[in-house]
């Protein structure tokens, strides 16, 4: 069984929202619905675990209900940053998850074929594989934000984005380390790296943007109503 954890607890702070980001608006239609409807349809998902802002779950189970959502089951609410999200999502999952796909609610425009090729590659290797792209800007290091410290190589620097699928026990063993160590990070993939397990890279999808702030609201729109 593969499970989605989708977490959505975030505040939308740098989107200048008085809405927690998954509820604001695109294309008339709150955030959250886009990204669960990619979901649904995605043939290898059988479960869904929608993380929500623990203000808002009222707010999340009417649009459960009014977007008639087959997969979620369960709503829950979120932590105070995102790894603690997803660390109460896996508490969460069916017993009989055998793979997790995490993935962020605020990269709206993932699409089904993205996550089957990540689920994919992820049973192929037996760990985990996540989508990223390769980067196409000159990487800079820096120390204070105000001097260069160095120039990474490009060729080796890939962008993680979401989904990112893992085998459930892997997951649910980087977190409990990462606890224990007492670190954090921005994604999943990074605890999981920890462990010196194998994870592959997929193909990702410039499309599949993670909305920050309001700029990528407005491309978002513009790929959905076909603008560009
Ligand atoms: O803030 P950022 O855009 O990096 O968040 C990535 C994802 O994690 C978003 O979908 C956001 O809703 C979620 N998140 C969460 N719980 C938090 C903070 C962020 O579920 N406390």
């Amino acid at each position: 069984m593969t499970t989605s954890i989708i977490p959505a607890a975030g505040k939308g702070t740098r989107l200048g929202s008085n809405l927690p980001k998954a509820l604001v608006p695109i294309a008339g239609k709150p955030m959250i619905t886009w990204t669960i409807a990619a979901f649904e349809q995605t043939p290898v998902v059988n479960a869904i675990v929608l993380v929500a802002p623990d203000d808002s779950l009222e707010e999340f189970e009417r649009l459960r209900t009014e977007n008639k959502w087959q997969k979620v089951f369960k709503i829950i609410p979120g932590g105070t940053d995102r790894q603690q999200s997803v660390w109460k999502g896996l508490q969460a999952m069916p017993s009989e998850t055998e793979w997790v796909i995490v993935h962020d609610a605020a990269r709206p425009l993932v699409k089904p074929s993205l996550i089957v090729s990540v689920w994919e590659a992820a049973q192929e290797i037996g760990t985990a594989a996540i989508a990223a792209l390769p980067c196409s800007d000159t990487v800079k290091r820096t120390l204070d934000g105000v001097l260069i410290a160095e120039t990474l190589d490009r060729e080796q620097i890939w962008l993680a984005q979401t989904p990112q699928v893992f085998a459930a026990d892997l997951l649910k063993e980087a977190h409990e380390q990462a606890i224990k160590d007492g670190c954090s990070a921005t994604d999943d993939a990074a605890l999981v790296e920890r462990l010196g397990v194998p994870i592959r890279l997929v193909m990702g999808d410039p499309t599949n943007i993670k909305i920050t702030h309001s700029v990528d609201l407005i491309l978002v729109e513009a790929l959905i109503s076909g603008k560009f």
